[in-house]
């Protein structure tokens, strides 16, 4: 089969591969130069529309409307655009091996591909309850990633319309995924390990307010433990779940979020990494000549806080490749720009509820407002302080000016006097920044 070179590839169409494509045609790109190979079907779109438009019961969401870069405020970039631009878009193509001293890359279909720079921008993929020996093969198991899961998932909600969904995991996919379940009229039980949910960035606080809004919603809340099994009916499709503590669930569908892991294993071996991801500089450049790396398969320097960091979240996802193509592009003239220095940010939708997040979950969280979840105004937040300053700060139901003054605290990071007053003040304190 003939061999294809380029001059720039981007491996993975996903979030951060169809950003910087956007910003490779700012830039100025030639037509051919440019090529992205993603084992998808489809042009590069919103990932975070999967677990909440998506899955409506009315009005979903549907390609090509959420194609990158509308999450953002940006240009949809269809099919076309990319055709307009010379860039060639290697749709259901999966890379299944890698050579970076060659510079050569061997598609599962053995088609070869060959690169001057190669932008690796492969993404996470799902931990799987196998991964922890636990047989997940039955029918009506789900896990959600690509857009692919997300079409079963609709078939599996519609064919088991008002049935028993259980969410197995606490994080970002078990909180969005209950809700949106429970919009499709499903009786939704959510099990997890640890004491409350989301604990990779809520404290007990404010996990008491979603854990009693979704229960106010009907969402049922099993924690301290985890699906050890399935029970499937003679059809194969699942039955009831299995836990740990003995407990035995009816259940007719299933959906399993529990945590990712950043796709390197093409390139074991022949790239330095770091906290599970691929290490790199403030330019998102690797250890191997002419290898870049973005999005969630990098581990890069968090400069305000002066150490390596892996985000799994979308907004490092498109600055990171904003960065990466800018950085490539003035090298080439020899020249050089600032580094990267991320203000990490989070959000998440579920409901009628929404929150941000910016900056570090490290030190004292000191919560404000009002977080009861029966609450029809629900409005609350928390801040950290670290060292006696302010590293972090959330917020529910922020309008969108009260969104940029906590963004604002987490950057400035002002020195706070008492913790007690800090809390009496609550928003206030984050206008006067
Ligand atoms: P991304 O996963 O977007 O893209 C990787 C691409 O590479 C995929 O198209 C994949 O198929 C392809 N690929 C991988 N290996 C390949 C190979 N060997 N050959 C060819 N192609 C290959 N974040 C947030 O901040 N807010 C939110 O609300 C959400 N919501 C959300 C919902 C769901 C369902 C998921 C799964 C994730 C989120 N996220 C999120 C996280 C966010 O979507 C994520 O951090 C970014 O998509 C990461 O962008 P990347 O481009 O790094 O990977
Ligand atoms: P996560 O890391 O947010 O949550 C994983 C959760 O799984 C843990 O909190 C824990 O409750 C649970 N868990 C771990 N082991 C378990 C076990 N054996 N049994 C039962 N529960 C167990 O990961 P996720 O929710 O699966 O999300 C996957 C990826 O998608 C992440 O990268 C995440 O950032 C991304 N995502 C982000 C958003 C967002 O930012 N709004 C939304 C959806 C997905």
């Amino acid at each position: 089969m003939a061999e294809k070179h380029f001059k720039y590839v981007i491996l993975g169409g996903g979030v951060a591969g169809g950003y910087a494509a956007r910003e490779f045609a700012t830039q100025g790109l030639k037509p051919g130069e440019l090529a992205i190979i993603s084992k998808e079907a489809v042009a590069p779109y919103e990932r975070p529309a999967l677990s909440k438009g998506y899955l409506f019961p009315e009005s979903a969401a549907r390609l090509p409307g959420f194609h990158v870069c509308v999450g953002s405020g940006g240009e949809r970039l269809l099919p076309e655009w990319y055709k307009e631009k010379g860039i060639e878009l290697i749709l259901s193509t999966e890379i299944v091996k890698a050579d970076l001293s060659s510079k050569s890359l061997r598609s599962a279909a053995g088609e070869a591909f060959k690169y001057d720079i190669l932008i690796i921008a492969t993404g996470s993929t799902v931990l799987k309850l196998s991964d922890f020996g636990v047989k997940d093969d039955a029918k009506n198991i789900f896990y959600l990633r690509e857009i692919n899961d997300a079409d079963k998932l609709v078939e599996g909600i519609k064919a088991k319309k008002n049935g028993k969904a259980v969410v197995i995991g606490g994080g970002y996919i078990g909180l969005e995924l209950s809700a949106a379940l429970r919009i499709n009229s499903m009786d939704v039980t959510m099990v997890f390990p640890e004491p409350w949910c989301m604990p990779r960035l809520f404290t007990a606080d404010i996990a008491k307010f979603y854990e009693g809004y979704y229960a106010n919603k009907g969402v049922k809340i099993i924690k301290g433990t985890v699906a050890v099994g399935f029970g499937s009916h003679a059809n194969g499709e699942v039955k009831e779940v299995h836990l740990k503590d003995g407990r035995v669930l009816d259940a007719d569908l299933v959906v399993v979020g529990v945590g990712a892991k950043p796709l390197t294993t093409l390139f074991k071996g022949q790239v330095a990494e770091e906290k599970g991801a691929i290490k790199t500089d403030g330019f998102f450049k690797t250890s191997a000549p002419d290898v870049y790396a973005v999005g969630d398969a990098s581990t890069f320097p968090l400069k305000m806080y002066g150490e390596l960091r892996r985000v799994e979240h979308v907004d490092h996802a498109r600055k990171s490749a904003e960065q990466v193509v800018k950085a490539i592009k003035v090298s080439e003239e020899g020249k050089s720009i600032e580094e990267y220095d991320y203000l990490p940010y989070f959000y998440s939708r579920s409901f009628d509820l929404s929150w941000q997040f910016y900056g570090d979950n490290v030190g004292d969280a000191v919560i404000f407002g009002d977080s009861d979840p029966a609450s029809p105004q629900h409005k609350f937040g928390s801040y950290w302080v670290n060292n006696g300053k302010i590293v972090g700060a959330f917020l529910e139901s922020g309008t969108p000016e009260e969104n940029k003054v906590i963004a604002k605290v987490a950057k400035v990071q002002p020195l706070v006097e008492s913790l007690e007053k800090l809390s009496k003040e609550g928003l206030g304190f984050a206008s006067k920044v």
